[in-house]
């Protein structure tokens, strides 16, 4: 390709404020509950697609790191959806945030992926069909294509197991309480199918995930931030103990993730309203309004060095950008 009509797709990580946890079907990644989420502005992957004659396969660099088959392999299945055959690529991706530490590096660079693909192919889908290619490579990435809200509904028809935006007239940032950068002890798809394969309270997870879902787009439409946070961290107090009861058990949640819900706690019991949640990993995102960020941002500081916290409004739609900006 010509470097004056390369691009960078630039697509925005997003938290589930209602979790995604587990599939129906492994292959096609259909989940059992419907997920609600919120897009960051402040971590996203950056990706440009160059085409390159004479490339036997497709070459995967993230973050300047030339990846193995097996991670290139991932990519090279998404790509199939939009090329012909044997079109191989270079693929050059950056995240703007530690990758595989739970700060849903995955979302971002699924989604960053077939926006890339979708202008480098000039293959002209629609974003919810390049929702549901991203959700083939990542579940949660069906959300990243919109923002600030998005929700991934379960269905069982495969097409329509993909996501679309959400309104919401609320203004709402999130901060990200960086505990770890360490990878996963446990990947979210491996826990989640443990969890779905022998966690005990399972079936209790996806009728009350389905009802939160529904609940969830109420507070939403009414803009009741306080019922939002407390059913965002019921919802993910309750995925969490599926992992208590799968067998072997196992927690995602380290010592410092709990000393950071009791601070959450203590600031929102002295006025800032201020809530919690996490993934599949020990780090913490607080969800506030955006007036409350200074405010909350100083109580933090008074327990954790300024490196460990970001915070981030919620980010819209995702860019194209001119040229290789990764
Ligand atoms: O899309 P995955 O395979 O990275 O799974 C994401 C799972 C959670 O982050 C725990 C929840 C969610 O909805 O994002």
């Amino acid at each position: 390709m010509d470097s004056k009509n390369l691009a960078t797709a630039k697509v925005h990580a997003n938290i589930a404020i209602i979790k995604y946890w587990g599939k129906k079907e492994e292959k096609l990644k259909i989940p059992f509950n419907s997920s609600i989420s919120f897009t960051l502005d402040k971590f996203y992957t950056k990706t440009c697609i160059i085409k390159e004659k004479g490339l036997t396969k497709d070459v995967f660099y993230l973050n300047n790191v030339l990846q193995d088959d097996n991670e290139t392999q991932k990519i090279s299945k998404v790509l199939d959806h939009f090329r012909n055959k044997e079109e191989f690529v270079v693929v050059k991706s950056s995240n703007s945030m530690p990758t595989a530490a739970g700060l849903s590096s995955s979302s971002s660079g699924l989604a960053a992926l077939v926006v890339a693909a979708n202008y480098t192919f000039n293959t002209k889908k629609s974003d919810s069909e390049l929702s549901y290619l991203a959700r083939l490579g990542s579940g949660s990435a069906s959300r990243s294509l919109f923002g600030p809200f998005a929700i991934w509904k379960t269905s069982d028809i495969d097409h329509e197991a993909i996501a679309y935006p959400l309104d919401c007239d609320l203004d709402l940032s999130m901060i990200i309480l960086i505990l770890s950068v360490q990878k996963k002890e446990v990947l979210s798809r491996d826990g989640m199918k443990h969890c779905v394969e022998t966690s005990s309270l399972f079936n209790t997870w996806v009728e009350q995930a389905n009802r939160d879902a529904i609940t969830m787009q109420k507070y939403m439409k009414e803009k009741d931030f306080t019922n939002m946070g407390k059913l965002m961290e019921k919802n993910t107090l309750l995925m969490h103990e599926t992992t208590k009861y799968a067998n072997p058990p196992f927690s995602y949640l380290k010592n410092a993730t709990f000393e950071a819900i009791e601070l959450v706690k203590e600031i929102r019991k002295n006025g800032i309203e201020a809530y919690f949640t996490m993934d599949a990993g020990p780090n913490v995102k607080i969800l506030c309004q955006t007036k409350d960020c200074a405010a909350l941002t100083k109580k933090l500081l008074e327990k954790y060095p300024e490196e460990k916290i970001v915070v981030s409004k919620g980010a819209s739609n995702y860019e194209i950008l001119p040229g290789d900006q990764t």
